[in-house]
């Protein structure tokens, strides 16, 4: 067994792992964070994004023991108690997402972006985009809902992106 530490959304949490578990399963099957889902489970459909220090990463591509003291960000740990994430509530407004499976690796990677680029070109944000597949809705709608968080972000510096 492996053990491993990781600071997830922002808490410091310790689990003993199978050596060859994967970060997207420490966090699905250990951690009880699903909000990262399984697809292709090969690094294809960006499905399991989330965020390791600051970077968008696919989760079922490393192992957990590679994260061992870092900092991971999944999309559980974008909400307050009482408030969306504005990505969330844009694509909520912009009726980005049908299914929603592709949706919280879709959120992540657009963060990912917004917290290193927080006035991305449209090109930007669908290069960002580009690893994560979305079978039902096109992209149209989620760069929309991109744009609008950093336009308001940008003229409302106050209000930052959490
Ligand atoms: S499940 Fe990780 S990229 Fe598809
Ligand atoms: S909304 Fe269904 S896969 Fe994207």
């Amino acid at each position: 067994m492996a053990k491993v530490t990781i600071t997830v959304n922002g808490e410091a949490r310790t689990v003993s792992v199978p050596p060859e578990t994967t970060l997207l399963k420490l966090l699905r099957e250990h951690l009880n964070l699903t909000g990262a889902k399984l697809g292709c489970d090969v690094g294809d459909c960006g499905a399991c994004t989330v965020i390791v220090n600051g970077k968008s990463v696919n989760s079922c591509l490393m192992l957990a023991s590679q994260v061992d003291g870092f900092d991971v960000l999944t999309i559980e740990g974008l909400a307050t108690t009482d408030q969306l994430h504005p990505l969330q509530t844009a694509f909520e407004e912009k009726g980005s997402l049908q299914c929603g499976f592709c949706g919280p690796g879709v959120i992540m990677s657009a963060k990912a972006l917004l917290d290193e680029e927080p006035d991305p070109s449209v090109e930007r944000i669908r290069d960002a985009l580009a690893g994560n597949l979305c079978r039902c809705t096109g992209y149209s709608k989620m760069i929309e809902a991109v744009q609008a968080v950093a336009n308001s972000v940008n003229s409302h510096p106050s209000v930052k992106s959490a």
